[in-house]
């Protein structure tokens, strides 16, 4: 027996001996693939900083570090292999002005490890050195504080693991699968999109009916002004109506597997765009690099794919169609104006007018982009004291939606006073007041003077209330969830716009790349742009649909959700830590409900039905899924993914 525990006691002691004798070996961070790094701004800098500078904080430089810029992840897959991790985090010295202001963090197992304070530009560095023995995968994040992630290069500087087993190895971005949850519409009719459209009283009407199941299909439609007509085939209403009034028509869409029925209110008066516009615009996936042929290629590709048939119908031309004063590169130089003051299109869109009859023809409707200053923000020919002629312009050609973008104005403006902010939309308000065409007017000057206070007062339909979207989970929920407060702005005719979509193939230039947001942050973009009764833009190239995107764009409840006539927009009614949740009043008295997880982990999130001002038993139906997800009497509760958003509809 002795014996025995004499050789047990040996063992155990061997294999101390072991432990204390494997070594411990020192990883720099800098050592490992930091290209898997996702920066805001510049490059992962490999003992350098995001510019590409020597590693500086507060004056002191390190031989070895990782230069990031927020938003800034890196996962770093430990496999339980580290013991140790250990850093000096600050802002880089390279930052002159005061604005840079990050937060660093560090996840593993599910949990937050270490979080600095905030560290501005010039601030002393923070240090740590945290147990990671338990860690599989960890994930080191720099994050802006609160004020955007302007000037926020940041250092992980001197930071290295201890490590006693497996090697550190950077991974990928860990993306969830792309799973599709709109189900498919039947075979036969179902109509759609809004169920409300404005008029003024003798300007062109265009309305195509948009409706799923197979083709061919036949429409009628009873009760329409007698100035309006319908292409029975096509199911495209146009025509003019002079007598102002609510007409409600009844449509009906016919195949062979059957018919349907559905209310469509034509409202011929002062108001347009009665529910947020839905369409596409060029800027996102093509920017410059915009072409009349990709113009007609998306108008084709909308209806080709079918999206035409839930209701989108925008097909929007943003900047870069006009000439660029100065340019020698013959496609885009040249005479600006012609004799008589006219504004003249670059070789890039021969003919405006045929480009919009065409677009019409397919009963979709065209936008186009100009601005207040001398040049637009790329530097094209724009509408400084020509705008009274721009609009007759505009109308001449066809056009139905002007994105009117401040930018160059900056140099005419005195100040951001409010009566120069609303100066040279007042101008152009005018202008568009003087033609015989209803022409959607979307203002675009990033919420300056809390435009959405007073857009409706120059006669916006919309009117942008941030800076441009790009395609991170940062940028975009950052937008998103800011909204909360404008909603008492947003109504029937004037609609605050926190800018267009990002999801599908986008790129801002010839080359294009998919959204960067994974599936749950697309599903999250395109609820909250819902409840928020965003004018719905989609950024991509159309012609590049893959299934998923349009799974996202066709969910008919979605739709519904943002082109619900009562034109109220979401507010938020509860925030807990990341969770959020918003509510967005329907027509049949319904509520439309996001709740939102913006958080790095999933986690469940309750709905009280006090928190809604309700009570009683309500049926909940996922949206997405379309489906009913039962009776609940106060309270509906669900798991959020990180990220992700639960969509429901609370029915009485
Ligand atoms: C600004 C706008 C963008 C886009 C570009 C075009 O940045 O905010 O949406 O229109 O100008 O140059």
């Amino acid at each position: 027996m002795n014996r025995i525990y004499s050789i047990v006691i040996l063992l155990f002691i061997i294999g101390l001996s072991r432990v204390n004798a494997q070594s411990i070996d020192t990883i720099w961070l800098s050592s490992l693939d930091i290209n898997k790094a996702s920066l805001g701004w510049g490059q992962p800098g490999q003992n350098k900083s995001c510019q590409g500078n020597p590693i500086t904080i507060n004056g002191i430089q390190y031989a070895s570090g990782f230069g990031t810029h927020a938003n800034s992840s890196l996962y770093i897959s430990l496999k339980g292999g580290s013991q140790r991790f250990s850093a000096i985090v600050g802002i880089d010295d390279e930052v002159k002005v005061s604005i840079g202001t990050v937060v660093f963090s560090i996840y593993g197992a599910g949990q937050l490890l270490w979080k600095s304070n905030i560290i501005k530009a010039g601030s002393p560095p923070e240090k740590f050195d945290i147990n990671v023995s338990r860690i599989d995968t960890l994930l080191l994040k720099v994050d802006g504080a609160g004020d955007g992630n302007g000037w926020d290069h940041a250092d992980w500087a001197n930071a290295y693991f201890l490590v006693s087993g497996t090697k550190p190895v950077t991974v990928g971005r860990i993306i969830e699968e792309a799973v599709i949850l709109t189900p498919k519409n039947p075979p036969s009719p179902q109509i759609h999109g809004p169920k409300i459209t404005g008029v003024r009283p003798g300007h062109d009407f265009l309305f195509r009916i948009p409706a799923t199941g197979n083709r061919p299909m036949e429409f009628s439609a009873k009760g329409l002004p007698a100035g309006l007509k319908l292409d029975e085939k096509s199911g495209i209403i146009s025509g003019n109506e002079n007598i102002p009034g609510r007409y409600e028509v009844e449509l009906t869409a016919t195949n062979k597997l059957g018919s349907c029925k559905r209310k469509l209110t034509i409202a011929v008066g002062d108001q347009i765009a009665l529910t947020p516009p839905l369409g596409w615009n060029s800027w996102n996936c093509f920017a410059c690099a915009v072409t009349q042929e990709k113009v007609f290629a998306a108008a084709d590709a909308m209806i080709n794919s079918g999206l035409a048939d839930h209701g989108w119908n925008y097909i929007n031309i943003d900047d870069c169609w006009m000439v660029k004063p100065d340019s020698d590169d013959p496609i885009l130089g040249g005479k600006v104006r012609d004799e008589a003051g006219n504004m003249l299109t670059n070789k890039k869109f021969p003919d405006m007018k045929a480009l919009a009859d065409k677009v019409h023809s397919r009963g979709l409707k065209i936008g186009i982009y100009s601005g207040p200053g001398p040049k637009t923000c790329a530097g094209y020919e724009a509408c400084f004291m020509h705008e009274n002629q721009d609009a007759a312009q505009f109308a001449k050609w066809g056009i139905d939606y002007l994105k009117y973008d401040w930018c160059d104005y900056e140099k005419i403006a005195k100040d951001h006073s409010l009566p120069e902010l609303k100066k040279p939309y007042v101008t152009m308000m005018e202008a568009l007041g003087k033609v015989d065409r209803d022409i959607v007017y979307s203002l675009c000057q990033y919420g300056m003077g809390d435009v959405w206070e007073w857009g409706a007062e120059v006669n916006g339909n919309c009117w942008r209330t941030t800076g441009d979207i790009t395609d991170d989970w940062s940028s975009m929920e950052e937008i998103g969830f800011n909204q909360a407060g404008h909603e008492k702005y947003a109504g029937p005719g004037h609609w605050n716009d926190p800018d267009m979509l990002v999801v599908g193939k986008v790129g801002w230039g010839p080359d294009l790349h998919p959204t960067r947001l994974s599936p749950y942050e697309q599903y999250t973009h395109i609820s909250l742009w819902a409840l928020l009764a965003s004018p719905l833009l989609i950024g991509c190239d159309m012609t590049q649909l893959d299934d998923f995107t349009f799974n996202l764009l066709s969910n008919d409840e979605v739709i519904d959700i943002n082109q619900d006539p009562l034109g109220k927009q979401a507010s938020r009614i509860l925030q807990l830590e990341n969770m959020e949740i918003w509510a967005k009043p329907l027509e049949d008295g319904s509520i439309a409900v996001g709740m939102f997880n913006r958080g790095m982990f999933g986690s469940k999130i309750v709905l009280k039905w006090s928190d809604l001002g309700i009570s009683g038993k309500r049926t909940i139906r996922d949206v997405w899924t379309q489906k009913n997800l039962g009776v609940f009497d106060t309270r509906f509760e669900a798991s959020i993914p990180s990220h992700g958003v639960k969509l429901v509809r609370i029915y009485r």
